[in-house]
């Protein structure tokens, strides 16, 4: 029996990529329009001051380290902003693709908004939690237009030795899918606001 992929645009590469090398760029998700929507929510939900400096850890050994990582974030709880449908759209199809093809056992997906501010970073790790372990796939949205290089700010991936695999600019429509426990990876010192929707793809706890 052949099972057509759910996203056929793009199942070949994305299969393909994370079972090659545990990580896929995507290029032209979603429409500018759609990103630009996203950014005003963004705009509209800081001046509310719904946006708080990013931890790291979970549960009780979760804590402020801005030597580690100075992005700012919002989660992403129901209701969904209208303007981030997209992506929540998106994101189910990916999930309903990697679990027909991989049996996974994909359950949900948590989120939230970030922003870079210049001067930001996010220093070398890996996504999954050493004891609660239910991140499974990393998706990140990007929704910054006309990125340069020469602005910093690039997701930097390291393979198991310490080398850099790959250095990917966060350019608007871009979407990177890693699997959450095997890739090292860094966000390089940005010189501009750099934004972007950050989520998991889940097991269950
Ligand atoms: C993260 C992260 C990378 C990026 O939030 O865990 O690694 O490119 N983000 O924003
Ligand atoms: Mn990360």
């Amino acid at each position: 029996m052949v099972v057509e992929p759910v996203i056929p645009q793009f199942a070949p590469q994305l299969l393909e990529s994370l079972f090659l090398d545990g990580f896929c760029v995507l290029d032209s998700v979603l429409s500018a329009e759609e990103c630009a929507g996203i950014r005003q929510t963004i705009t509209h939900m800081r001046a509310e001051g719904e946006f708080r400096p990013a931890q790291i850890g979970t549960g009780p050994s979760k804590q402020l380290r801005p030597d580690i990582r100075c992005d700012w974030v919002s989660w992403l709880g129901d209701p969904i902003p209208p303007a981030l449908r997209p992506v929540f759209d998106q994101v189910e199809k990916i999930r309903m693709c990697l679990n027909q093809a991989w049996f996974l056992g994909l359950f949900r997906y948590e989120a939230h908004l970030t922003v870079y501010p210049p001067g930001s970073f996010y220093a070398k790790h890996v996504d999954q939690f050493r004891l609660v372990q239910h991140r499974k796939i990393s998706c990140i949205f990007y929704l910054n237009e006309n990125w340069l290089p020469e602005e910093g700010g690039a997701l930097v991936l390291y393979n198991q030795e310490g080398q850099v695999l790959r250095e990917i600019l966060p350019l608007a429509r871009r979407m990177v899918l890693m699997f959450a426990d095997r890739i090292p990876h860094a966000v390089a010192k940005t010189t501009r606001e750099r934004q972007s929707v950050t989520g998991w793809l889940c097991s269950r706890d």
